[in-house]
């Protein structure tokens, strides 16, 4: 099939590179001249594993081309992804100015009649609102039909996801297009559920809703357990067993980030605001997130009282690891809270250095190396659990440290090992050792 993708970001690009790879003509279009160049060279902005070798091989095989043309990247398309951003808008409600702009763009150059599926995460009804959008600002005559076809992609796991995911969902007014949209995902060889555009623009929204409360169910119990003397471990194992609960996504820590979850979550409840229906669970799954990323820091001062001047050595910053990404890292707020009392903070990150000076406050000094960051520190936390993190062994932070004190935010320790280290172990939901 002939396809068109709009928008050459984390999804717009995984999307693209990947429905080339299962044979499709694909041209991506971006507006960013730099990086359409960019990615004519075959390298890619984003880092994902094995993203560069599939977009290598599919320049080279003449199934990808990229361009911020917009008539030259409609040309001969009968099918147009839209996969631009829908970052939070001021209410929470997700902003929707790129996609206007893609819609009057696409508008402007369409010369067939064309299936529009759009890819972003976009509210309840958008489907229509983009239907209407184009054909208000049609030049030629052409019809178009609409789909929707939301992504379920992990970052650092995208490609991965795509050609492994547990569903694919097609939505559509429109057996025809229905049809057509689940005969270009079948080179995909993943299941497929048909059904109709709002309940697919819902289907994303309810899966990242319920990911994200099981998140801070899990927290909760987490937070719990600690008060009652149980180990969120085994409680979390014993769960998890239950087929009807799954073991996935069900580890405590100091809350979820990233581009998704925090956003998808206030997005839902801004959507059943606009419906007139209150949605307690989710705000109280929000609310929940938000107190989770203090609880580390909250463990620090009832222990110190006073952490003014004291040495903190803040170990991973990225919202998870194998990520740079520092959208709505717990580490933000956890590093401005460290500062607000007093503290001097050390940072270390294997790879997102660079994004989280942008964000990170002007007083956060930043270490090349774990060893680097807890040298002559009081208090060592783990805040993301890089591998490099985890493997450092317990023992070693007495090395360097004035007296190993370490706060885990990702229990990325045994217990067992951590009590052998004699180090000052806390983590969440756990039993403090040598405490
Ligand atoms: C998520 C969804 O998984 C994906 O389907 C959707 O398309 C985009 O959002 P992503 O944001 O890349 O993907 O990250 P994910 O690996 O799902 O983790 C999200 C956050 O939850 C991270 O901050 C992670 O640390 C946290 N998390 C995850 C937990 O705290 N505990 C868990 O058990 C799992």
């Amino acid at each position: 099939m002939e396809i068109s993708v709009i928008g050459t970001g984390y999804v717009g690009l995984v999307t693209g590179v990947c429905l080339a790879h299962i044979g499709n003509k694909v041209t991506c279009i971006d507006i960013d001249e730099e990086k359409i160049n960019t990615l004519k060279s075959g390298i890619s902005p984003i880092y994902e594993e094995g993203l560069t070798e599939l977009l290598q091989e599919n320049i080279n095989n003449g199934n990808l081309d990229f361009t911020s043309d917009y008539k030259e990247g409609l040309a001969g398309k009968k099918f147009v992804y839209i996969a631009v951003g829908t970052p939070q808008g001021e209410d929470g409600s997700a902003d929707l100015t790129y996609i206007d702009k893609a819609c009057e763009s696409i508008a402007q150059h369409l010369e067939e009649n064309t299936v529009i599926v759009t890819k972003s995460t976009v509210p309840v009804g958008t489907n229509e609102y983009i239907k209407g959008k184009i054909e208000s600002n049609l030049i030629n005559e052409v019809t178009i039909k609409i789909a929707s076809n939301p992504e379920f992609l992990r970052q650092g796991s995208a490609v991965y996801d795509t050609f492994n995911g547990d569903r694919i969902v097609v939505g559509s007014d429109d057996e025809e297009t229905l049809n057509l949209l689940e005969k270009i995902n079948e080179g995909f060889k993943l299941p497929i559920v048909r059904t109709d555009l709002r309940s697919a623009e819902m289907i994303k929204y309810a899966s990242n809703a319920f990911l994200a409360t099981k998140i801070s169910f899990i927290n909760e119990m987490a937070n719990l357990s600690e008060k009652i003397g149980a180990n969120i471990d085994h409680v979390a194992k014993g769960m998890g067993m239950d087929k009807r609960i799954g073991n996935s996504f069900l580890n405590a820590g100091i809350g979820y980030g990233g581009s998704c979850f925090p956003k998808d979550t206030r997005a839902i409840i801004s959507i059943g605001k606009k419906a007139q229906y209150d949605m307690p669970i989710l705000e109280n799954v929000v609310d929940a997130n938000e107190r989770q990323r203090d609880i580390l820091v909250d463990k620090v001062l009832k222990k110190y009282k006073d952490i003014s001047g004291k040495k903190v050595a803040v170990l991973g910053l990225a919202f998870k690891p194998n990520t740079d990404d520092m959208r709505e890292a717990p580490s933000i707020s956890v590093t401005n809270k460290l500062l607000a009392n007093g503290a001097i903070v050390t940072a270390y990150d294997p790879v997102a250095t660079d994004n989280a000076k942008e964000v990170l406050s002007s007083q956060v000094k930043f270490a090349k190396s774990i060893e680097d960051a807890i040298d002559g520190a009081d208090i060592a936390m783990i805040l993301t659990e890089w591998a490099e993190i985890k493997a450092y062994p317990l023992e070693s932070y007495k090395n360097y440290m004035n007296q190993a004190v370490i706060f885990d935010g990702r229990n990325c320790h045994s217990l067992e090992l951590a009590k052998e280290s004699g180090a000052v172990y806390h983590s969440i939901g756990r039993p403090s050792m040598n405490d």
